[in-house]
């Protein structure tokens, strides 16, 4: 199977809000996440995410269900693990939702969401959201511990948390890529879907292709830096491409 591409749209909400997050109803209000979601579908891309944060900075409720409404793709919402989004979440019903962490006590050292300490929480989020209809993905380090707790959760998918791998470069960047390849094959062999994101870029793509077993690719920053220049939906066609070369797909 080859793999699949997650474009995450939220810097363009990003922009927005810097205009006009005091002014939501002016005349002119730009750029537009649905405009984005149509050209990333446009440009190949698989899956639409978007992530509704607590303080909503970013993506607002609207956006969240016009793109629901009017994009016909999966559509991936990230969430953090309270009752209030995990309501939310429920309503929209997303195909898919993952839960990452948006304060400092969530996370684990290296950033993802660390399952093994809210195993008890994540257990009720989760039969919520399933009980909703949306697979859960949980967004965790390349760590074994998370891995396992992430499986003994029943979520349907892990996403690989790549910051360290993107941000590092030399001996810590391979060391990165070697805890990815190992939580890569545990998490696959435990059943999980496994895929992947933050940080990626067509310059580290090529080494995190040495990751065996990754269905999905969660794709934002670059794509957005990227549409400045060629355009969203070029960026998004370039990317795609870049992916064809990766071998190690789940079967
Ligand atoms: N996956 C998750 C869970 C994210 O929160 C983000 C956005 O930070 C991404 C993937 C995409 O990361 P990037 O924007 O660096 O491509």
């Amino acid at each position: 199977m080859s793999l699949l591409l997650g474009v995450n749209i939220d810097h363009v909400a990003t922009l927005r809000q810097a205009r006009y997050a005091l002014n939501p109803d002016a005349q002119i209000v730009e750029p537009s996440v649905l405009e984005a979601a149509r050209e990333a579908k446009a440009g190949g891309a698989d899956s639409i995410t978007i992530h509704v944060r607590e303080d909503r900075r970013h993506m607002q409720d609207a956006d969240a269900y016009l793109i629901r409404k009017e994009i016909d793709l999966p559509l991936n919402l990230e969430l953090a693990n309270t009752p209030e989004m995990v309501a939310f979440a429920c309503d929209l019903k997303p195909d898919f939702a993952c839960l990452v962490p948006e304060s400092r006590e969530e996370i684990t050292t290296e950033g993802g969401l660390d399952v093994v300490r809210h195993f008890d929480s994540l257990q009720i989020t989760i039969s919520k959201l399933q009980a909703s209809g949306i697979k859960v993905s949980l967004f965790i380090d390349p760590e074994p511990k998370q891995i396992e707790a992430s499986a003994k959760l029943g979520s349907e998918m892990v996403e690989l948390h790549t910051g360290s791998f993107a941000l590092n470069e030399g001996a810590e960047q391979k060391n990165e890529l070697e805890r990815l390849k190992v939580g890569a094959d545990l998490a696959a062999g435990l059943g999980l879907q496994v895929n992947a994101g933050h940080g990626i870029h067509p310059q580290n793509i090529n080494d995190l292709f040495h990751v065996k077993n990754l269905t999905e690719l969660n794709i934002g920053h670059n794509l957005v830096s990227r549409a400045i220049f060629v355009g969203f939906r070029q960026a998004v066609i370039e990317m795609r491409k870049l992916m064809k070369d990766y071998e190690g797909g789940a079967a």
